[in-house]
């Protein structure tokens, strides 16, 4: 590690602004493991400063596992002919949603695969709009649904979703390219653009890349943290990518780090980016905790301040298979509570499971959110209808 690079974190924990700047943020993913304490510790000074040692929960609940497209690394690829598809009922989602509810959540994550149909879109926006009833402003709704058009994303923002996960994967156009199919679905570009609309309609706007796929290099990655700081993400959610047997990115897996290592980049990563960006939130994702037993204990040592427990009934969360091995415990939303809390605290942090979470990142210099969100309801718009 360089003096200039070690006394840049040194300052860092300290309390000074971050002052890395491309060059350093690829010298600390190249670097070998002696940098990790010295970095860990700044990016945990840096959120304890901004953010506090709390934990935000969200609830996932995993709506369809069909999607249009044919992404190289992904089990829910349209391609793969050996998934069952399945898509819930309204039902069904509501009574995951009220399971989470009664455990104490207060945030909810619904999450698909890519799908354009109008009644996939309606389906999502009587989910919010009964949210809204029943729970008023106590609530954040946060979707994960792909590229949607911008009319879509404006509906469902009206109908009451808070904030949007859509992941660039990688901010790198060729590398874009060498993970998805050259068929005009999978454009860059579109990527971009609805990462834009999601802002301009309003919504707390959350991305996140692949870490360690084949092709990929430390110089990447620098790239990639430096797009979503200067995009200026709220919320960010990346991982490890994790080999799956029916994906074509398989055959290259000689070509990508030791899955080991791709733990390792992760928490590099995350450590970065709460340095760069202090105030917004960071989630020690399920990839990172299924590549490793530690995952949720060290990504939070690394200045991640969320985790998302499964809310989806058990046999549909089996086929929501993006990466091998992705946990399906059958445990009770308490229990996995109980278990998570006990591991956070063992690291010093304490679960805020009643806490909505909303990123100072996003809420600075707005309306409070309370008002925010009554002004939505409030507003006398034009949104679908409620019932
Ligand atoms: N390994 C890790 N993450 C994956 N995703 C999809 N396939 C994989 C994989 N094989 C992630 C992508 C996508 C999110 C829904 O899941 O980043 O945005
Ligand atoms: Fe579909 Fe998302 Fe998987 Fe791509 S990564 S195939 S868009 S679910």
């Amino acid at each position: 590690m360089s003096l200039l690079l070690e006394d840049k974190l040194f300052r860092t924990e300290n309390g000074e602004p971050a002052v890395l700047d491309r060059r350093d943020l690829e010298t600390t993913l190249a670097a070998d493991s002696s940098i990790d304490e010295l970095l860990f510790r700044a990016a945990r000074a840096a959120l304890l400063r901004t953010l506090g040692s709390g934990v935000y929960l969200r609830g996932i609940v995993e709506i369809s596992n069909a999607c249009r497209k044919n992404c190289l690394y992904c089990g829910l690829r349209s391609g793969n002919t050996a998934l069952e598809r399945y898509a819930m009922s309204f039902d069904e989602i509501v009574m995951a949603l009220e399971d989470g509810w009664r455990a104490g959540l207060r945030s909810f994550l619904l999450q698909s695969g890519e799908l354009l149909g109008g009644e996939h879109v309606s389906l999502i926006a009587r989910v919010l709009e009964w949210t809204r009833r029943q729970w008023g402003d106590s609530v954040r709704m946060v979707l994960s649904t792909g590229e949607l058009p911008r009319d879509a994303l404006e509906r469902l923002h009206r109908a009451g979703g808070d904030r949007y996960l859509l992941r660039i994967e990688t901010s790198d156009p060729g590398l874009y390219t060498k993970l998805h199919p050259d068929d005009g679905l999978h454009s860059f570009q579109t990527r971009l653009q609805c990462l834009q609309d999601l802002r301009e309609a309003g919504w707390q706007t959350g991305s996140g890349v692949l870490i360690g796929v084949p092709g990929q290099t430390p110089r990447h990655l620098a790239a990639d943290l430096v797009f979503l700081r200067d995009f200026g993400i709220d919320m960010c959610g990346m991982g490890p990518w994790i080999e799956h047997a029916d994906t074509p990115l398989f055959e290259s897996r000689d070509e990508a780090p030791p899955r080991e290592s791709r733990v390792g980049l992760t928490l590099r990563m995350i450590a970065l980016l709460r340095i760069l960006m202090p105030d917004i939130n960071i989630s020690a994702t399920t990839a990172l905790q299924t590549l490793s037993p530690r995952g949720l204990e060290a990504g939070l040592n690394a200045g991640a301040n969320v985790f998302m427990p499964n809310l989806t009934p058990l046999a549909y969360r089996r086929k929501y298979s993006l990466y091998e091995g992705k946990t399906a415990v059958a445990d009770s939303i308490p229990e996995v509570l109980a278990r998570m809390t006990a591991r956070c605290a063992a690291v010093g942090r304490h679960v805020a499971p009643g806490l909505v979470g909303d990123p100072p990142h996003f809420t600075a210099g707005r309306p409070r959110p309370a008002q925010h969100a009554a002004e939505r309801l409030a507003g006398g718009d034009d949104g679908p209808s409620i019932g």
